[in-house]
């Protein structure tokens, strides 16, 4: 708790750049200004109108656009519609079965280019395969696969079926998928004998089998992808080939209540046990498939749409599969990872397929950066016209290399700030509308109600840090936790139940203008001589030295300061290794940058950091470091080899003054 003259969050940094939204874009953009005033104005019919988009068998009643029994929300209340009827066999049905819906691209370089036709019946007999291993409305299925195209046809069965799926990303381990299985109660589940990472096969058969001991799975559906032998268990597993491809590509899908569930995904949280996030139909189709047209500006008959997240993260979930598919839109899915073969792949695709649209995370915008600009600048990239950014802060200079160097200056970014809990997009530029400040999330999107307030729940004054909250309900927004009620009252709408808001756990400002800027998890604030330090801010003070391509911050415990500021840094490319001057130099660029108490007390150049599977920097483990501790659990790294690297780095001993 802070005191009442004292700041929730320090607003340390100001960023003056301004990009206004280039005119051939705001002349022909999907959503105009005047939008924020529609819904301000009534936003349930804003809403309403929005879920007009999707084809519902039965309307909702007029009077049941939401119902709010606090903090449990009901969208569309009566209506009724299939969500893979809409992302699917509407499209067919309206003359588009030729066009591609899913250019899929392997990593070792196998293609295929999938239409709406070619899908409805792949989904057809996908759902029919289901029926024969017993599934039946309601019933859970588990997906555990890696970025292939099956991946989003299982996706689209399970829709069709009423049979909310469970998605574990293909890169967890046996006990993470075992430990879903059993909460979420699955019988069936879909797997893969394996997927190409960085140029060679990976399995996922045998860590599935491992998981599936001891629990209730009785059928497994086995695609078929490296080809490598993989143990199958009479009667229990099944090859997709041999099941689903003799099956009739008739299905005639059945239209489910607006909140039948759609998707329960986990996230892992900070405490041991993983929490279910349960999505239902109608609210999370419409806010998805709004937002995907609003924010990229998404024209079905002349964009190519990339979303480079995986289908495991809720990223994939809404704007990889509902949200584009229900717009009709013609993508671009990959397998692997950008350095495979060579770290020219991601433009070398985008050149390929005229990529109108990029989506992808900071993380991998900062490893672009270190890996220098030279690569892009190899590839045709003229075809972009809008580019995403989604999963955690973008540092000003991050978002200025992306805009620069990827999108030729021309291109509008979109910074999206949204949670798995969210479902959908709710902070975010329109890129017709929005005057660009690199580094800001900017305003809530029309509809949404978003403040940032103190620890009394009153929102603060532009200038301002606190927390992030949202002050309405939304139609995406997760309806419980799986099996939980308690939990999910507890985790998200008891910090402020007076207010009935819904707190994000995220640390954020106001600027001069009320934009918002987010700061970075609450739990990773830093406390310095009582001063309240996002370590957003300083790490993008970092990044915004020449030399820095990445950076990640922890306060470790100072017995004068409270906490000391430690700093992990990756230099770019073409910088070398400066040593202790160039501490003393990174030093004095953050205490100019933003002001001396955020000066670090010590700075390591690291060649790696901690990131967890879907990039966020794990600052636990570096705090570990920092405070010279035993390391936690790494189990959930992507790469639990890089806590060796920083941990002999720190030995070394080369930054303390
Ligand atoms: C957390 C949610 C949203 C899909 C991927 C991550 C951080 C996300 C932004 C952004 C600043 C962001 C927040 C949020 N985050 N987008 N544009 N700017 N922070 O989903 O794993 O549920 O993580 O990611 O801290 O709370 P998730």
């Amino acid at each position: 708790m802070t005191s009442p003259d004292q700041p929730t969050l320090d607003n340390l940094s100001s960023e003056t750049r301004r990009f206004p939204p280039p005119p051939e874009i705001a002349e022909h953009a999907n959503v105009r200004a005047d939008a924020y005033e529609q819904a301000d104005a009534d936003r349930l019919g804003f809403w309403a109108e929005q879920a007009r988009r999707l084809d519902w068998a039965q309307p909702w009643d007029d009077d049941k656009v939401l119902e709010w029994d606090p903090p449990f929300a009901k969208w569309f209340g009566g209506g009724k519609l299939n969500v893979a009827y809409n992302c699917v066999d509407r499209h067919v049905e309206a003359g588009y079965g030729d066009k591609v819906a899913i250019h899929w691209e392997g990593e070792p370089g196998d293609t295929r280019s999938i239409t709406y036709a070619q899908l409805q019946d792949e989904v057809s007999k996908a759902a029919n395969a289901l029926i024969e291993l017993g599934v039946r409305t309601g019933d859970r299925v588990m997906i555990y696969l890696p970025m292939i195209p099956e991946a989003a046809i299982a996706f689209l069965a399970c829709a069709r079926l009423g049979a909310p799926h469970s998605v574990v990303f293909g890169g967890f381990s046996a006990d993470a998928l075992r430990s879903r299985i059993d909460d979420v109660g699955a019988k069936v589940l879909i797997t893969s004998d394996g997927g190409y990472r960085r140029g060679k096969p990976s399995a996922l058969k045998p860590n599935a089998d491992e998981a599936m001991e001891g629990t209730a799975i009785e059928k497994v559906l086995v695609v078929r992808r490296t080809g490598e032998e993989v143990p199958m268990r009479d009667g229990r597993d099944v090859w997709w080939h041999d099941v689903v491809d003799r099956q009739s590509t008739e299905h005639t899908p059945e239209a489910f209540d607006a909140e039948h569930p759609l998707f329960i995904l986990y996230t892992s949280g900070t405490t041991a046990k993983p929490k279910g996030i349960l999505h239902t139909s109608g609210g999370y189709l419409t806010q998805t498939s709004w937002t995907h047209h609003a924010v990229f500006d998404h024209k079905p008959d002349s964009d190519v749409y990339w979303c480079a997240a995986d289908i495991g993260w809720v990223t994939g979930h809404s704007y990889i599969v509902y949200g584009p598919l229900a717009n009709r839109a013609t993508q671009v899915m990959y397998e692997g990872t950008p350095d495979t073969p060579h770290r020219g792949r991601f433009w070398e695709l985008i050149e390929k397929y005229r990529v109108t649209i990029l989506y992808t995370a900071p993380t991998t915008i900062r490893t672009f950066m270190k890996w220098g600009a030279d690569i892009p600048a190899e590839f045709d990239l003229s075809s972009l016209r809008i580019l995403g950014s989604v999963g955690e802060p973008i540092n000003p200079e991050a978002w200025m290399w992306y805009h620069e160097k990827i999108g030729g200056g021309r291109c509008p970014i979109v910074d999206t700030w949204w949670q798995t809990e969210t479902g959908a997009i709710l902070i975010s530029p329109l890129p017709g509308v929005t005057v660009l400040k690199p580094g800001s999330a900017q305003r809530p999107l029309p509809g949404v109600g978003a403040d940032v307030v103190d620890d009394a729940g009153k929102p603060v004054p532009n200038g301002g840090g606190g927390y992030l909250v949202l002050t309405e309900p939304w139609p995406a927004m997760l309806r419980t936790i799986w099996g939980d009620d308690e939990r999910y009252v507890d985790t998200y709408w008891s910090r402020f139940r007076d207010q009935g808001y819904y707190f994000a756990g995220d640390g954020a400002k106001k600027d001069e203008e009320g934009d918002i800027w987010l700061l970075g998890r609450v739990d990773d604030v830093m406390n310095v001589s009582g001063h309240r330090i996002s370590t957003t801010e300083v790490e993008s003070a970092l990044v915004s030295h020449p030399t820095v391509a990445e950076a990640a911050v922890v306060g470790a415990t100072d017995p004068t300061t409270g906490q000391g500021i430690v700093a992990f840094v990756i230099l770019r490319g073409d910088a070398t290794d400066g040593g202790e001057e160039l501490v003393v130099t990174l030093r004095n660029h953050v205490a100019k940058e933003i002001g001396p108490i955020a000066k670090p007390r010590q700075i390591m150049v690291v060649a790696e950091l901690p990131k967890t599977r879907s990039g966020k920097i794990m600052r636990r483990l570096l705090r570990d470091v920092a405070e010279n501790r035993d390391l936690g659990d790494v189990t959930t790294l992507a790469d639990p080899t890089v806590m060796n690297l920083i941990g002999a780095g720190l030995q070394s001993g080369k930054t303390e003054d």
